[in-house]
């Protein structure tokens, strides 16, 4: 077996971000430890990545240079905090979206912590000036935010609290390339962070066209799925600017007015209630009845899509 990677990193909860944070350092060839309050929740957790990690094998999409067997080998459950931060070098917080239990966490983690290990939050939306205020440790704390699915999608928003070292950022930026995924530097904290300010950006103006009567919620989904997103896994917004003119300054020069004009259009924001949502959600079960078996079948689907769409990434790349 290639030898592991230097540093072990502590997961704390084992739910559906743990154990692709734990798949993704594994992959990386470092030793994880995976931390949850629940022993029938680690033990169930680590039987998912098992599958998980064989199916990939089996598909031909495991990432890393280890067999499945060697990644497995790798990853360890724990019910003890404090036997699981000894030594780790990467602390990464995956309980549920609640500010009250992750400052709790990030309290006691305070306490038992050494001054070189990185304390690293999952969390979707919560500010790293809430979660990590009054820390002693907090030089050393920042959001590392990934996508679901992580093991499919490898963008990951790391954000700063107003005190963190650069050397957390720096620290952190370097393991996420380590183990493949793509990270991105939010500067300074912002509501939303980046991935979400423009998905929701992009769900306004969305809602806005249906409930006007524009588009039917189908066909908007449409746009998307066969047309902007055609490019945008590939490209983004401000790429495609440059490609679609001479250059960004042409396409400026060409096109802002244009632009300006349809953006003075725009409406308020909307309050995604009452007789659109109605409409929404109708068309919506048509595609996919809201049932669990069925959720679950067109999701089984989408992460399909999204192997299939890493694996050409991959292979457009290395062109
Ligand atoms: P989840 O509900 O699947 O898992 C949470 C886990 O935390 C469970 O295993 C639970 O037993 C454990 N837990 C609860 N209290 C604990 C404690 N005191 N100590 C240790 N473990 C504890 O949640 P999920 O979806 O994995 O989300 C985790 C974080 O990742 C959240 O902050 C979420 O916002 C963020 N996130 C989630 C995404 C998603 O699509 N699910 C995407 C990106 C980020």
């Amino acid at each position: 077996m290639a030898s592991p990677a230097a540093g072990e990193v502590v997961l704390i909860g084992s739910g559906l971000i743990g154990q692709s944070w734990a798949m993704l350092f594994a992959s990386g060839g470092f030793k994880v430890k995976l931390y949850d309050i629940e022993q029938q929740q680690v033990t169930n957790a680590l039987e998912k990545i098992r599958k998980e990690m064989k199916f990939l094998e089996e598909s031909g999409c495991l990432k890393g240079s280890l067999s499945a067997e060697e990644q497995l080998s790798l990853i360890s459950g724990c019910l003890n905090i404090q036997a699981a931060v000894e030594g780790a070098m990467h602390i990464q917080e995956c309980v549920p979206e609640n500010l009250e239990l992750k400052k709790k966490i990030f309290a006691q983690l305070d306490q038992i912590i050494d001054d070189k290990v990185v304390l690293s939050s999952s969390t979707s939306c919560l500010l790293p000036s809430k979660l990590f205020a009054g820390l002693a440790h907090v030089k050393q704390c920042i959001v590392a935010h990934p996508v679901n699915p992580p093991y499919y999608v490898p963008l990951v928003e790391l954000v700063p609290h107003p005190e963190t070292a650069p050397s957390t950022v720096d620290r952190t930026y370097a393991l996420m390339q380590k183990i493949g995924q793509s990270p991105v530097r939010v500067m300074k904290e912002i509501d939303g962070f980046a991935l979400n300010r423009l998905q929701y950006a992009i769900i306004s103006e969305a809602w806005r066209l249906v409930e006007e009567g524009i588009v039917s919620p189908s066909d908007l989904d449409l746009v998307m799925s066969d047309g902007l997103g055609m490019r945008y896994a590939f490209i983004g917004p401000l790429e495609t600017m440059h490609l679609n003119a001479e250059g960004m300054l042409s396409y400026c020069d060409r096109y802002s007015e244009g632009m300006q004009r349809v953006l003075k259009t725009f409406g308020p924001i909307p309050d995604f209630s009452g007789a659109t949502v109605e409409k929404v959600n109708q068309a919506m079960c048509v595609k996919v009845p809201n049932d669990p078996e069925h959720l679950a079948a067109r999701r089984q689907w989408r992460d399909e899509c999204l192997l299939r769409l890493a694996k050409l990434k991959r292979q457009m790349q290395s062109q």
